[in-house]
């Protein structure tokens, strides 16, 4: 089986890295990749969002599974592309269609979602920009601190928590008039819920589903989760306070539900579900809905699975999930992430990347990385590389991708010291 995996981040990386081992698969392509897919399969320089030209590459290398890594081309409707095109109307796509995936490219959409099935979720209520002045009529109702959350993508940065009704309603003020431009133009505002945070994944195709390893990750820049938002810090997978109970709950008030809503709705979704929980004195509240698989929480989750992904992502477009099972590997993997010092504001890049030796206790995967001209590996972004590792127990898990990243180098490199602590 000939499969094209899209996108270039450490997801992809650890992606590429389990497809790779599956046995059924044939050539791995990644679209655009970095130098870590690259040790997996072959980089191919296309754009994720370029569909046409993804058709065509397609069509003329007999692809026979597309996998997509970020929301990017999903949101734009890339599902809806290949089906609706004949010459690629017979190659799957793993993922939602472009309505679907609306449930990530749209937090209004999302809400109105969740509220029509029953999915238990944070207060909220919706403004567009002609209505600034109900929407700072409704504020004080939430209480504080409040969420305000930018309607569609915003690179990660559309989420606001105010601590104070000032700073909520110029943050207000300024969303409405286009501060995220159009993403921005409806706004929804949420009640602030106190809890513990934790990312369950589903692999679903339409009908039934499987659930992969549940991971929680580390947003915040700063220790004791300080700081600003970053793409992610840092993961561990499974998550020690998810009791069987716990995910009893979450299956039923979460993914099944969703999977209800989504047939009940005709929306159809054929590919993996990220469930953003905030537990509350036990119980599950859905905060986000992606329609990918999370980063940096794809670096430890891959590695606990013990199945075939490859030819789970194979049956989603075939013969089905019904009765499939995946299999977990025993203990917890943790992944810690090296980020360019200024990270998640400015950073330097193309600094050298020393100490690359890989051990036998950890993982290393790519992220933001670039071959320099006399091929030596550089920094590219501000996450730079994930290390991660298993172990029988969380602690060694994490002692080993410590050590791992404590041994990799590059000028002003930065790690979060605390990732898992709260936990163990
Ligand atoms: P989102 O993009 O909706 O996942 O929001 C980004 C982050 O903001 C989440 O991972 C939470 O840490 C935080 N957040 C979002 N909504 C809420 C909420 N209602 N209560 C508390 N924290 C929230
Ligand atoms: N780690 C958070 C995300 O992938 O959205």
């Amino acid at each position: 089986m000939n499969v094209l995996l899209l996108g270039s981040g450490g997801r992809e990386h650890a992606l590429a890295w389990k497809i790779a081992q599956s046995p059924l698969c044939g050539k791995l392509w990644i679209a655009p990749g970095n130098p870590g897919t690259a040790s997996c399969g072959e980089n191919v320089a296309l754009s994720p969002v370029d569909f046409d030209a993804l058709k065509a590459f397609c069509r003329q290398n007999k692809v026979d599974l597309v996998v997509v890594g970020p929301e990017a081309p999903l949101v734009a409707g890339i599902v809806d592309a290949f089906s609706s095109d004949p010459g690629t109307a017979s190659i799957p796509v793993i993922g939602p269609t472009r309505d679907a995936a609306q449930l990530e490219g749209s937090k209004s959409f999302a809400k109105r979602f969740m509220l029509r099935h029953g999915i238990p979720t944070a207060a909220y209520r919706e403004f567009h920009a002609g209505q600034l002045d109900e929407a700072l009529a409704a504020l004080p109702a939430f209480g504080l601190p409040v969420v305000l959350k930018a309607d569609g993508l915003a690179a990660g940065k559309g989420v606001l928590i105010c601590s104070t009704l000032q700073e909520a309603e110029s943050e207000l003020r300024a969303m409405l008039a286009g501060k995220f431009g159009a993403a921005s133009a409806t706004v929804v505002l949420e009640a602030f819920l106190t809890g513990r945070e934790m990312s369950v994944f589903a692999l679903s195709d339409g009908q039934h589903y499987v659930l992969l390893p549940c991971a929680k990750d580390y947003k915040r820049v700063g220790e004791g989760d300080s700081g600003l938002n970053t793409g992610g810090m840092g993961a561990v997978c499974p998550v020690p306070f998810a009791s069987p109970g716990l995910m009893h709950r979450i299956e039923e008030r979460m993914v099944r539900t969703t999977l209800e809503g989504l047939k009940k709705d005709g929306l159809i979704y054929k590919g993996f579900i990220y469930f953003g929980l905030m537990i509350v004195d036990n119980d599950p509240f859905l905060i986000e809905y992606n329609c990918r698989l999370g980063d940096p929480e794809t670096q430890a989750v891959m590695p606990m699975i013990k199945s075939d992904l490859l030819a789970l992502m194979a049956r989603v477009s075939g013969e089905g999930l019904q009765s499939a099972v995946l299999q977990q590997e025993p203990g917890y993997a943790a992944t810690v992430i090296l980020a360019s010092g200024g990270y998640p504001g400015d950073y330097q890049t193309g600094l050298e990347i020393t100490g690359l030796h890989q051990s036998e206790d950890a993982l290393i995967f790519h992220a933001g990385t670039t071959l320099g001209q006399d091929r030596k590996l550089l920094t590219a972004g501000g996450r730079v590389l994930a290390s991660t590792a298993r172990g029988s127990e969380l602690t060694e898990a994490l002692r080993k991708a410590y050590a791992q990243a404590n041994k990799l180098n590059f000028k002003a490199k930065f790690i979060r010291k605390d990732i898992g602590f709260d936990i163990i």
